[in-house]
């Protein structure tokens, strides 16, 4: 399986439950001291106030609510993604607005002409598309003069100790796996200024979760990353309960004897500026 192979893209994100779940566990769980979206926003509008923003693989518009939120309604607001699950969940988000739109798209080939946007944001999304330098590409063309390309991922193996102890389980049931890979592998905090059309600005900060009860981990990994386990393992999806057993057991016992369970990440994004002489 590859996290940008159709089939894996249909099961994550066929519907918006999955990235339901996990956006509601950083709501509750998350030890990143602000929230990115926000950040994003608040730091890309200091460098260029946009009229229109571009939400390249929006899911269900955790963007959209940031840049209302700290904008204002006035600022024009498209969200595109490749899953009609997750369009039919951004018109519901967006409903009403008359200022926001959501579309049905492929970010590798954009229906916009040159120069529309002023900012084109590709959030926890590149690390899925097949082709991440076409998608910058197209971002990148779709950017008016001066216009900002955001970009935001996570370090290349977060919530390590989470996956670790998927690889741990999976091992006690005589699956041997190393690592798990997790798709940020692809575009991450480490990797990713080498894709970008030109020198990109990082900003990143700490992020992860805390979790002091074993259900809302087992819950985040049930909406998706237990699947990928199984499959790299190349264990069958009937042995998906015992392996969130198995977990469970590891991280009750880390609750019992420190309070809490730590999985830490680093998330952050590329901020690159389309100046007049910067070409692809
Ligand atoms: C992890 S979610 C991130 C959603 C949102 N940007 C956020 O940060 O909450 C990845 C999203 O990218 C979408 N996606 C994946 N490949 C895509 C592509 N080639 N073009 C447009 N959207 C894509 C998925 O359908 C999914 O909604």
């Amino acid at each position: 399986m590859r996290f940008d192979e159709a089939d894996f893209l249909a099961k994550a994100y066929g519907d918006a439950q999955g990235l339901s779940v996990r956006t509601q566990t950083h709501r509750r769980y998350g030890i990143q001291p602000h929230d990115i979206f926000a950040t994003i926003t608040s730091e890309a509008a200091r460098r260029r106030h946009p009229a229109a923003v571009l939400d390249i693989g929006a899911g269900t518009g955790s963007w959209y609510h940031a840049v209302r939120r700290l904008l204002g309604p006035s600022v024009r607001y498209v969200g595109l993604d490749r899953s009609e699950g997750m369009v039919a969940r951004l018109e519901a988000e967006v409903g009403g607005d008359p200022n926001a739109q959501a579309l049905l798209g492929d970010a590798q080939s954009l229906p916009w002409p040159d120069g529309s946007f002023d900012w084109a944001g590709l959030h926890f999304m590149l690390y899925h598309v097949p082709d991440i330098r076409l998608a910058l590409a197209e971002a990148w063309r779709v950017l008016r003069p001066e216009g900002l390309l955001l970009a935001t991922t996570t370090t290349e193996r977060p919530y390590k100790a989470l996956f670790d102890l998927m690889a741990q389980s999976l091992t006690s049931l005589g699956y041997r796996i190393g690592e798990i890979a997790s798709p940020a592998m692809r575009f991450s905090l480490e990797n990713g200024a080498n894709f970008t059309p030109a020198p990109p600005e990082l900003l990143s900060f700490p992020a992860g979760f805390r979790f002091d009860a074993v259900e809302p981990a087992l819950l985040f990994l049930s909406s998706g990353p237990i699947d990928a386990a199984l499959d790299q393992a190349g264990a069958p999806t009937s042995l998906r309960e015992r392996v969130l057993t198995e977990v469970g057991k590891r991280i009750d016992m880390v609750i019992t004897r420190d309070g809490s369970f730590l999985a830490a990440s680093r998330s952050g994004f590329f901020v690159v500026r389309k100046c007049e002489r910067s070409e692809v």
